[in-house]
């Protein structure tokens, strides 16, 4: 059952799809209060309750005990005491004595206090009271969260290619690097499907534009590297450069498409290329404006790409700029004492994504003029959107590859996300196995980490380790920063083995992307919680680093340097498969219960559930060359398996014609 309640006059984020009465009874489990502007909500825990959910956020697959908030926020370095990261999902479960879904449909600052100023004590507030609180509830966890992916609409498909591996990286500078990234792979029998291209194909940080110099002819590349299984993948970022002549920044500035302040002049903001504007993706007219811009790329053979910055991320605006300039001119040649130089500190790292800034430029949005910080967390998703209502003109039959980095749940309707920027940390590789589930809850099922780490140096058994995960995720990009160690996976020693693991995905890629698929059209998780389908096993609850990947296996990635195995709890009993390569693997009947288990840093393990089935492929080289028709079936037979494949062309859209799903059946 879903429960609307509408406080004040809420701004429509279109996030829920659906029609839905406002709800009659009176608001169960929360208590409302309201204060000055503000409205919150509160819930006594008990003990043994379990938050799941809110999407991208820092700590455990158990949200308990932490504030987070919503707040879209460019923040690489993020640590566990991180409350913002680069999307807005205002989902959760709570779980224990009571079950119930909420989502909180507001654009603007949300906080959920979960347990951290009181201990069980659980208060929502959100800075306005204009917004539409939903309470769904449901017999288990995953009736809830189909009632919400119901509520709030089918998840972007992405074509079956990008679910190849992908190569990225912020410094590939021309064709020719590209090529010899390409061409290392392919020697090394690598497989590849995708090089992403960072800012740096742009001519001076354009949108739309491509430097001559370094791909002289991108159609004539696009082709070359087609032919070799490779798709190119561009980069857009949200500002578009001032620059007399660049017809984008005329184009817009003369139909007045940008975000403009109080005073009705262009809000100038600091980005890549140096000044920037901000499209008004919040605007109907400007946004369809922007996204047809994405044509020039698709009529040159692009057929994908990745949105960023579009929190959006601001280096400084010229105006605080300007401030802070003259208040450092103020504090030159003064002897800085404690306060004075904290003040200086405070005034240099205020510079960037600054929420005074955030608080002067307005949107045009359904008619009304809105300051942006009410909407903060709408614009990534709107220039995503914008791009994907283009590509719907555009390309009608089509699917094209879009993730972005920032995101509000309505917006999994239009693209996925990758998590934004990470760090070559251990601790981050954990992050990316425990967000899974809840990104999942939300909508967005074509997502994945930064592999390797996109910040700091990255070490070859780190990656070897986060690769063996990423075989998993519908997204497995290797991508990292300028100036970072090389983390290609032909840069170490062990060529093989990172040969070997990849080669892994395209094996077991046939179930990748049909658990993706099923997911995606049913409305349902593809990662999900050990407790989500062992409701009745108390210690699956406590388990926060192993995961259920679709409907056949359970994963458990070793996630520690100089781990040799790891400890593994088997709900049930399984078949642990062993993996080195595609063919070198091995398996065995494990019971129900705790194990330690070895795994070397060259091998995947992952472990079949009774009566279920992994259909394995020969692999490939390119997601084109995997065979979808010659599959080997894995798996562990109690009584009889079965298993529903779903295979296609891989990027048409229709996706529920009956003949894409065949079942297969194993006796014993
Ligand atoms: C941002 C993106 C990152 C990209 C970089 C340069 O930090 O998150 O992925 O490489 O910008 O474009």
């Amino acid at each position: 059952m879903i429960l609307k309640y509408v406080y004040g006059t809420p701004i429509e984020t279109e996030a829920v799809v659906e029609q839905i009465a406002g709800a009659e009874q009176s608001m169960p489990f929360f208590a409302v209060k309201k204060e000055g502007q503000s409205i919150s909500f509160s819930y006594g825990m008990e003990e043994e309750d379990i938050v799941y959910g809110l999407g991208e956020n820092v700590r455990g697959i158990n949200k308990r005990g932490f504030l987070y908030v919503s707040s879209c926020s460019d923040d690489p370095c993020h640590r566990e005491d991180t409350n913002s990261l680069y999307g807005a999902h205002n989902f959760f479960i709570l779980s224990g004595k009571e079950l119930f879904g909420v989502f909180v449909d507001f654009p603007g600052k949300v906080t959920f206090d979960m347990g951290y100023t009181k201990r069980n004590e659980m208060l929502i507030t959100a800075e306005e009271e204009n917004l539409v609180f939903y309470i769904i509830t449901g017999e288990t966890e995953k009736e809830i969260v189909k009632a919400f992916r119901n509520m709030i609409g089918q998840s972007y498909i992405a074509p079956k290619w990008a679910l190849g591996y992908g190569q990225s990286r912020w410094s590939y500078m021309n064709e020719e690097e590209i090529r010899e990234v390409v061409k290392k792979h392919r020697e090394n029998r690598i497989p590849l499907d995708s090089v992403y291209m960072d800012i740096d194909y742009m001519e001076r940080y354009k949108d739309f534009t491509v430097n001559k110099e370094a791909f002289p002819d991108l159609s004539a590349f696009c082709r070359e590297m087609k032919e070799q299984g490779i798709h190119l993948v561009p980069i857009i970022d949200a500002g578009v450069k001032i620059e007399e002549g660049y017809e984008v920044y005329e184009e817009g500035l003369e139909k007045g498409y940008f975000c403009k302040k109080e005073d009705g002049k262009e809000f100038v903001a600091g980005v890549w290329p140096g000044k920037v504007l901000f499209p008004d993706m919040l605007n109907e007219e400007a946004r369809s404006w922007f996204g047809k811009k994405y044509k020039v790329l698709l009529d040159q053979g692009i057929e994908g790409f990745w949105n960023d910055m579009n929190e959006p991320a601001i280096f400084y605006s010229e105006d605080n700029l300007t401030e802070v300039f003259k208040e450092l001119s103020k504090l030159q040649g003064e002897n800085l004492d404690i306060y004075k130089f904290f003040h200086m500190k405070d005034l240099v790292l205020g510079i960037a994504n600054n929420p005074k800034d955030y608080q002067s430029f307005y949107h045009q949005y359904k008619g009304r003029k809105i300051r942006h910080d009410k909407v903060h967390n709408l614009y990534g998703y709107y220039m995503t959107r914008a791009a994907g209502e283009a590509f719907e003109e555009l390309e009608p039959e089509k699917r094209i590859l879009m993730f972005s980095r920032a995101s509000y749940i309505g917006m999994h309707r239009y693209g996925g996300i990758w998590t934004g920027d990470n760090m070559s940390w251990w601790s981050h590789l954990l992050l990316n196995i425990r967000m899974m589930p809840a990104l999942n809850m939300c909508g967005f099922l074509f997502t994945g980490a930064d592999l390797g780490g996109f910040g700091a140096h990255v070490t070859e058994d780190l990656l070897l380790r986060w690769l063996a995960f990423g075989i998993f995720t519908p997204l497995m990009r290797n991508h990292s920063a300028m100036g970072t160690r090389r983390q290609e996976a032909y840069q170490f020693e062990s060529n093989q083995a990172f040969a070997d693991l990849i080669g892994i995905r395209y094996g077991i890629l046939p179930y990748i992307y049909s658990e993706y698929m099923k997911a995606s059209l049913r409305g349902e998780m593809m990662f999900r919680p050990l407790a989500f389908d062992y409701r009745e096993d108390s210690f699956a609850k406590r388990v926060e680093d192993q995961l259920l990947v679709g409907d056949s296996i359970m994963i458990a990635p070793v996630y520690e340097q100089n781990a040799k195995g790891r400890y593994v709890y088997l709900p049930e009993k399984m078949k642990l498969v062993k993996m080195k390569s595609l063919t070198e693997r091995e398996s065995r009947i494990m019971e129900k219960g705790h194990h330690y288990i070895d795994v070397a840093l060259d091998e995947v393990i992952f472990f079949i559930r009774p009566d279920k089935i992994l259909p394995l492929s020969k692999g490939g080289q390119c997601v084109e060359e995997v065979d979808f028709e010659q599959l080997e079936l894995l798996s562990f037979v109690e009584t009889e398996a079965s298993y529903e494949l779903y295979t296609d062309d891989g990027f048409t859209k229709d996706y529920e014609q009956a003949e894409h799903f065949r079942t297969f059946k194993v006796e014993k």
